[in-house]
């Protein structure tokens, strides 16, 4: 993936006090994918791993559901279309004022937050949530601030909840940005067991990307 110029000064923001270098440098890079246009992530198709969670044969009844780096918001929408209450968070405005107009011109309701999937308790988000829902986010979330994020949602999360997460693994990007060191960790199922006590690693589904990645889905105890 071509990797964006992150020299531009982001705009200040209510949350950039608080965040060290490594999330700086994360913030940085993120915001000049999406000042400089369309981010190559965002195809506006909803991955069929999440259509089979919410139409398959095994569908899980609609609930509250929260969206963690939901982007310009094609996959909250596509939830809120079918029956689930969402709020949906992400780190860089710009993304998230592009959702606002999308679910706007949808019809849909979703709250849409602009703000840090590390931070929920600084959000709106109090929950109880059946369904937690990551395309790409966490993987790029700095190590450190890792052990927060799951906390944040294991503090929300409803009796018998599902989090569906996509990731790359270790070292997908070959030349990964240099100065944000956790995009070369990626995520691996080792680490969600470690980071999330109380839930259980339900399954692991390489993706079809060219280099390692993984769907997984973990479930909170009941
Ligand atoms: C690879 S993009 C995927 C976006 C969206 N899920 C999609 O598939 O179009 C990862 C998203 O996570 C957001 N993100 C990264 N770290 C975040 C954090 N700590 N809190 C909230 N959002 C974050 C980014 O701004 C970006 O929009």
């Amino acid at each position: 993936m071509d990797q964006p110029s992150t020299t531009q000064t982001p705009e200040p923001d209510l949350t950039s006090t608080q965040r060290d270098q490594e999330e700086e440098s994360v913030h940085r890079a993120l915001e000049s994918y999406y000042r400089a246009g369309k981010p190559p992530w965002d195809t506006g198709v909803t991955p069929p791993e999440l259509v089979a969670l919410v139409e398959g044969h095994e569908a899980m009844p609609p609930g509250r559901a929260l969206e963690l780096g939901c982007g310009t918001g094609t996959n909250a929408i596509y939830l809120a279309r079918h029956g689930w209450e969402v709020a949906a968070v992400d780190l860089i405005d710009r993304a998230v004022d592009q959702a606002r107009k999308k679910a706007a011109a949808a019809g849909v309701a979703v709250r849409l937050l602009h703000g840090d999937a590390t931070r929920l308790d600084e959000l709106d988000v109090p929950g109880p949530f059946d369904l937690f829902f990551d395309l790409s986010c966490y993987c790029g979330v700095p190590l450190h601030r890792r052990d927060a994020y799951a906390a944040g949602l294991t503090h929300r999360a409803a009796p018998g909840a599902r989090l569906l997460m996509f990731g790359y693994g270790p070292e997908p990007l070959g030349n990964p940005t240099p100065e944000v060191a956790s995009w070369a960790a990626g995520v691996t199922a080792d680490e969600l067991r470690a980071r999330f006590p109380g839930w259980e690693l339900l399954d692991v589904t390489p993706g079809t990307n060219s280099v390692p990645t993984f769907w997984f889905t973990l479930g909170r105890d009941a």
